[in-house]
């Protein structure tokens, strides 16, 4: 079987929901604690064994490509001033095995063409796709990581999923599954964004897939769906008659960073978490809750 090389990142979206700080910034770039979410991203595919990230970018994500390019300047001026760590930190975000590939999505008609996009560079391997506003603390080993080593047992493509809250279905795709072992089940069907009252389960899709490359033939004739974007999800529901497709409860924690508050809520916990920060970050959130109080 093919070994999981390629990890796409769909990083074209319009971001909506953080205006205006992604007006002329990528959503990807914000901050959790000091590393970008994109970073979290790549950090998490490279541990999961991926040597070729492919980014699908769209208008105002050139930092993303700044972010992983050399940064001359930069390097000259922190080895002048005796910066070695920081050097360090800036030289190896991206490690020299590992190459990085940008493929512009010209308009943004939704994650199942932005995932098509990377058809000329993913070609006929199995891949992965990381969407990087999903964060996911997996607790010591990432759940790409987990992932791959399922797709290396059995051999479909694989969906992360996580229980959600049934009013939540109408924000994801949700599935229907069969169970087959501890935390792996059989996609039976797949919907996108359901309303409660129509959804087959609350089992939701979140951001980390390693799919075959069939997806991208069935993508290529996938018209528009739900919000009039050409959904993944509706290529997902057409492999499902052809292949086996796997559902896996990752473990660990998953914050939804496309929202503010769950992008509040990593900033707490990762902060709290943070070798440099976590002591002072603790006695200064000990003392807030205190005057709020009081
Ligand atoms: P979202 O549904 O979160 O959309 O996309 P968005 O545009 O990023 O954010 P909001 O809803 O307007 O606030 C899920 C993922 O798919 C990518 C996004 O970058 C995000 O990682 N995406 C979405 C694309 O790359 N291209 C698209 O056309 C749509």
């Amino acid at each position: 079987m093919k070994k999981i090389r390629k990890a796409v990142f769909p990083v074209a979206g319009m971001g909506t929901r953080f205006l205006p700080a992604t007006k002329a910034n990528a959503k990807e770039m914000l901050p959790v604690v000091d590393k970008p979410l994109i970073q979290y991203a790549v950090e998490e595919a490279i541990e999961a064994g991926m040597d070729q990230l492919i980014f699908i970018t769209g208008r105002n994500k050139n930092s993303i490509m700044d972010h992983f390019d050399k940064a001359y300047e930069l390097e000259t001026e922190l080895e002048a001033r005796g910066k070695d760590k920081l050097l360090e930190l800036v030289r190896n975000i991206v490690p020299s095995h590992v190459s990085c590939i940008f493929i512009r999505q010209a308009e943004a008609l939704g994650l199942g063409h932005a995932v098509l996009c990377a058809q000329p560079a993913v070609d006929q391997e199995p891949f992965a796709v990381i969407l990087a506003d999903d964060l996911i603390d997996g607790n010591g080993k990432s759940s790409l990581a987990q992932m791959v080593e399922q797709f290396e047992r059995h051999g479909s493509s694989i969906v992360g999923v996580e229980n959600v809250l049934p009013e939540e279905t109408d924000k994801y795709g949700i599935v229907k599954a069969t169970s087959i072992e501890n935390a792996v089940s059989k996609v039976e069907t797949i919907v996108e964004k359901p309303d409660p009252s129509d959804a087959p389960s609350t089992l939701a899709v979140v951001g980390r897939y390693i799919l075959t490359p069939r997806i991208l033939q069935l993508l290529n004739t996938t018209g528009r769906g739900a919000g009039g974007e050409i959904q993944l999800t509706d290529a997902i529901a057409k492999l499902l008659d052809l292949e086996r497709v796997l559902a896996y409860e990752f473990t660990g924690k998953r914050y939804d960073c496309g929202s503010k508050l769950g992008y509040l809520e990593a900033t707490v916990e990762f902060a709290l978490k943070h070798p440099e920060l976590k002591d002072d970050f603790k006695a200064y959130l000990k003392e807030l809750a205190c005057t709020k109080q009081s």
